[in-house]
This record gives C-alpha cells, sequence and structure tokens, in this order.
C-alpha cells in the first residue's frame, strides 16, 4: 500500500518496508526491506553509485535518451566507483529501442597482439598470479571504444556534454562514503605495490577518510581528453602514449597497435523465453546470456517450481546451474575465434534432455573436467529507461577489484587484470574456482570468456517489465536468474526479489554456495541445508554475493531497485 504511493510521484530513494516478508526467507535475513527503492513516472537510472545515477538522470531530465544516459553514467562511475574503473576495462550492453529493436554491443578487452595460450605458465606449466595483479594481466581496454560506438549510432545529445559530468567528478572532487572508503580500504595492499596506484588512491599513504573530498586531476585530463576527441581521446594521443610507457615499467604487452586497433563489436542479442515473457541478453563473448537461458529453459520444463527456501527447489537450481556450467565451461568462448551453437544451447529440445538426466532424489556429481571437449571482485552494472520507454542494460568490468592495481602514471586509472578471465591453463581453476577448456585459451586479438548478464525482460503483452544485471564473476548468472524467477514465480515484488538470499552452483567446485550475512544468520533455512546434503549435494556457505542494480515497470512508471549488498542508489523523474 505504501509502496503504491511511492509510486505517484518521483522520491528519493527510500529502504523498501516489506510488511510481509515473502514465504521461505529467513526471518531473520539482514537484508530483507533493506533494498534501495527510487521511484520515477519517466524514466529511471540505478546503478553503483547514487552520484552516478544523478548523472544519467539529469540527462534523461535535459531530454537525453537511455543511450545517452549510459555515457554520462558509464564516465562517472569511472570517477566515483574505481573498485570497478572502467576505462581501463570493458563490458556488454544490451539495449532496446521504444520501437522494439535490440541490440547487444560487445565491448569486452582483448588480448594484446602479443598474448599466447601459456603466458601465464611457469617453467614447469603451472599457472602463476601474472593473470591477476600487474601489467601482464591487463587486456586492451574496450570501454572507451563501446560507449562512443553504441553513441555513434543511438546518442541524440552531444558527447560532449554527456562526458563533462564526470571530468567535473573527477576534478572537484567528490566526497566519499563508508562503502567506498572501505572498498579502498580492502584494495589498499595491491594497490600499494604501484607507485601510480599508491598516489592516486592512497593519498598521504592511506585510503581517503570517510566524509573527504577525494579528487582526481590525472583523471580529469583524461577525461577532457576523451570528452574532446572522443575513442582518439584515449586509443591514440597522450593517453595512448601514457598506457605503453606503463606496459614498459611492468613488461606488460599492451602496444600502440593493440590501442588505434579496438573495436568494440554488435553482436545479435541472446532471445530466450520463460513462462510468457521475452528476454533478451548478451552473447558471447559472454557467456551470460546462453547460460542463464539453459537454465531458464531446464526449470520451466517443471510447471510451477517449488516453494521459495525449500530443499526441493535449491536441489533443482543446483541441477540446472551444474548442467548450464559445464556446457559454458567447455563449449563458449569468443565467437570470432570458435564456432558457439548458440541456437542450440538455448532450445527447449536441449534443455529437455538436461532436464531428463536430473534425478529429483539424488545430486548428480559433475565428472571430471576434459578441458579438450569442444564444446574481492569488481565489476558493476546499471539500468536505465527513458520518458520513451528505451532502455540500456549495462555491466562493465576490470574483473577484480581494482583490475590489475596497475595505475597507468599521468592519466589516472587503473587497467584491469581481464586476462584472467582465459582459461590461463585449461583445465585448471580461475580465480573464481572457473575451470574452462581450450575454447577459452589465450589467443592475440581475441577476447576472454565472460559471464556479464545485462539483461531486459519484456512482460508476455510484449511491453518493457524489467531491466536487471550485477557484477559477481560467475554468479552473475545465477544472481540475475534468480531475480528474474523471484519476480515470475515467486511473485516477489522487486524489492524483496533483489534482497532475498541467494544460491550458486557453477558445476566445479561441486557445491551449493549459500550465502551467509556478517551476523551469522544464513540465507537457507537448516532443515533445507540437511534436505539438501540428504540428497548427496556439497553444501558452502559465502558472505554476500553480487550487487543487482534493476528497474521494473509499476503502474505509475519505474521502480529501480539497488541492492542492499551494496553502495549503490537510483534516481528517478
Ligand atoms: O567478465 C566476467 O565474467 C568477470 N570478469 C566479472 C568479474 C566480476 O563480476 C567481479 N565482480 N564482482
Amino acid at each position: 500500500m505504501l509502496r503504491a504511493l511511492f509510486v505517484l510521484a518521483a522520491a528519493a530513494p527510500l529502504a523498501a518496508q516489506s510488511p510481509q516478508p515473502p514465504a521461505g526467507i529467513p526471518r531473520d535475513w539482514p537484508l530483507l526491506g533493506q533494498s534501495q527503492v527510487s521511484e520515477g513516472a519517466k524514466g529511471m537510472v540505478v546503478s553503483g553509485h547514487p552520484l552516478a545515477s544523478e548523472a544519467g538522470r539529469d540527462v534523461l531530465r535535459r531530454g537525453g535518451n537511455a543511450v545517452d544516459a549510459a555515457v554520462a553514467v558509464h564516465f562517472a562511475l569511472q570517477v566515483v566507483h574505481p573498485e570497478a574503473g572502467n576505462i581501463g576495462g570493458g563490458g556488454f550492453m544490451v539495449h532496446r529501442e521504444p520501437g522494439g529493436g535490440v541490440h547487444a554491443l560487445d565491448f569486452r578487452e582483448t588480448a594484446p597482439a602479443a598474448g599466447h595460450r601459456d603466458m601465464y605458465l611457469d617453467s614447469e606449466g603451472n599457472p602463476t598470479d601474472r593473470s591477476l595483479t600487474g601489467h601482464l594481466a591487463a587486456g586492451v581496454p574496450g570501454s572507451v571504444a563501446g560507449l562512443w560506438t553504441a553513441h555513434q549510432k543511438f546518442g541524440r545529445l552531444p558527447w560532449r556534454e554527456l562526458v563533462e559530468v564526470s571530468v567535473r567528478l573527477a576534478r572537484d572532487g567528490f566526497v566519499i562514503d563508508q562503502r567506498r572508503h572501505s572498498s579502498i580500504s580492502g584494495g589498499a595492499r595491491r594497490l600499494s605495490r604501484f607507485a601510480a596506484s599508491a598516489r592516486q588512491y592512497l593519498p598521504g599513504g592511506a585510503p581517503p577518510p570517510v566524509g573527504s573530498t577525494f579528487r582526481q586531476p590525472d583523471l580529469a585530463r583524461t577525461l577532457e581528453a576523451i570528452r574532446d576527441r572522443g575513442p582518439d581521446g584515449f586509443y591514440r594521443g597522450w593517453v595512448a602514449d601514457s598506457i605503453v610507457a606503463e606496459m614498459a615499467r611492468g613488461a606488460g604487452l599492451i602496444t600502440h597497435q593493440d590501442l588505434s586497433g579496438y573495436k568494440a563489436v554488435w553482436r545479435e542479442p541472446v532471445r530466450l523465453t520463460y513462462r510468457g515473457h521475452t528476454l533478451y541478453s548478451m552473447p558471447p563473448s559472454s557467456s551470460g546470456g546462453i547460460t542463464l537461458g539453459i537454465i531458464l529453459n531446464i526449470l520451466e520444463g517443471y510447471g510451477s517450481l517449488p516453494g521459495f527456501g525449500s530443499a526441493e527447489l535449491l536441489h533443482l537450481e543446483a541441477e540446472a546451474m551444474r548442467r548450464a556450467f559445464i556446457e559454458r565451461n567447455t563449449r563458449l568462448g569468443d565467437p570470432d575465434f570458435v564456432k558457439v551453437p548458440t541456437d542450440l544451447l538455448t532450445s527447449k529440445e536441449f534443455a529437455a534432455t538436461l532436464r531428463g538426466e536430473i534425478d529429483p532424489a539424488k545430486a548428480t556429481p559433475t565428472p571430471a573436467f576434459d578441458p579438450r571437449v569442444p564444446g574481492g571482485e569488481s565489476t558493476t552494472h546499471y539500468s536505465i529507461v527513458d520518458a520513451e520507454g528505451g532502455a540500456v542494460a549495462i555491466t562493465t568490468t576490470l574483473n577484480g577489484s581494482y583490475g590489475s592495481a596497475v595505475t597507468v602514471s599521468g592519466a589516472g586509472f587503473l587497467l584491469n587484470n581481464e586476462m584472467d578471465d582465459f582459461a590461463t591453463a585449461p583445465g585448471r581453476p580461475n580465480m573464481y574456482g572457473l575451470v574452462q577448456g581450450e575454447v577459452n585459451a589465450v589467443a592475440p586479438g581475441k577476447r576472454m570468456l565472460s559471464a556479464m548478464t545485462p539483461t531486459i525482460v519484456l512482460d508476455p503483452n510484449g511491453r518493457l517489465l524489467m531491466v536487471v544485471g550485477t557484477p559477481g564473476g560467475p554468479t552473475i548468472i545465477t544472481q540475475v536468474y534468480h531475480v528474474i524467477s523471484n519476480v515470475i514465480d515467486h511473485r516477489m515484488d522487486l524489492a524483496d526479489a533483489v534482497a532475498a538470499p541467494r544460491m550458486h552452483h557453477q558445476a566445479l567446485p561441486d557445491t551449493i554456495r549459500l550465502e551467509r550475512a556478517r551476523s551469522g544468520a544464513t540465507g537457507a533455512a537448516p532443515d533445507a541445508v540437511a534436505g539438501l546434503q540428504r540428497l548427496g549435494h556439497g553444501v558452502g556457505w559465502r558472505g554476500y554475493m553480487g550487487d543487482v542494480q534493476a528497474i521494473i515497470r509499476t503502474p505509475g512508471g519505474w521502480q529501480g531497485v539497488s541492492d542492499p549488498r551494496g553502495g549503490g542508489g537510483g534516481a528517478g523523474w
């Protein structure tokens, strides 16, 4: 009732009040009622930092469309949410025009031309941490080309105007909140290994205190170059020179040719259906859309699902996720290098075969992995809906928190460590424990396989219903599944759907991962856990997963929901 009132007026973010917690969520789950909810009659932006959302909302107010707002949000996030960058990284966009056309843009990083399959192995053939920290971990950044390419095709307001807000935020500074302070503190040990990173993020030798104004003059100059010269301001000229000079400091591989040759690529979006709804999500080089599709298609075949939080549901979900990740880890890679059977993998028939192999009474152990079969982390997501009903879902990342930890000296931005998303040692686990195959081995110019899952959902009448995405490595896919299923199957409102506890299975390690809060409260009831163990599942606990930023249609317009697990917020109008 209360929420219905909020719909009537554009309002400041509110913590959602849930009078009746949805069935199946443990009563002491601390996130219930904590989602940050914003309302807007005409449009909505929700992102990992309220200042970035406001930058996007202002663009919508000035008559910009969702793509214009995305440009402003993206560059603002580079300034105010440094853990995820991300002009030194890359990402993916799913865009729906007001008229219904849907487009997917791949601005994933690429391996430098000098990259090769065994570049991260030591002389004994064992994986090293060089794909994680330092200059060699960085792929060729894609973000600036991505936003420019999207804006060239769909933008309405001048590029300059859209980038300007980030220049101001970097030059004049912004106030550090608790979330950003804790985040930089968490990254301090790695950042302090590189002089330019220490100078930028640990001024005076320590993370900027809560309440202090954080200024980034080097970054402001880089953003000015991008504002004035578009991608040439980044991939050529003094910023490119700085990246190449930085590579020389740490035996990195990115060259001027790698930078000037980088291209964002339009791809055919993955189209899925689920219980009468239509979904558009990201195709390879992200595994997100296909893997999400396999999970949804398997579960759709069960008719209505068992109740939220029950061992029966968690078992079916884990078995669906296990099978989807086996396909992902063995068959998916950069479509410019390997053939990806998207139609087969997202077909209902294929899902029916996988479903037929699920035993309702027993876990199926994940078979040993054959990589030859063909077949403290940070990213950020934002969702936008404009006044005409255009929508953008963008997930973007440096990969790990603060990426490679290398800041480009004099240019004020971090480089990614996305190279670790390749199977750097096929058949052995990467940073996320993912065990992947030859299809995702390093090769010059190749894109490393991602799990990012920016997704747009239409209701059964074909109207825009939801825009959703999150960070979280491989858990991105299962989190996006949970939010969509919580709304469609479990009839939760979006605030509860986002706050509800999540589970994850990625085939290997062969364990269901469940959330546990710092207070000790668990995301699954003891009897559900005991039920899973009886079915033969390994069960492990971990902290919160992800930072969902989602929008849903309401009778009065749009509701933005920012995950209580993170420090984001929405801005509607
Ligand atoms: O592209 C991917 O799948 C990963 N690089 C995403 C990393 C990530 O989400 C870490 N953030 N929490």
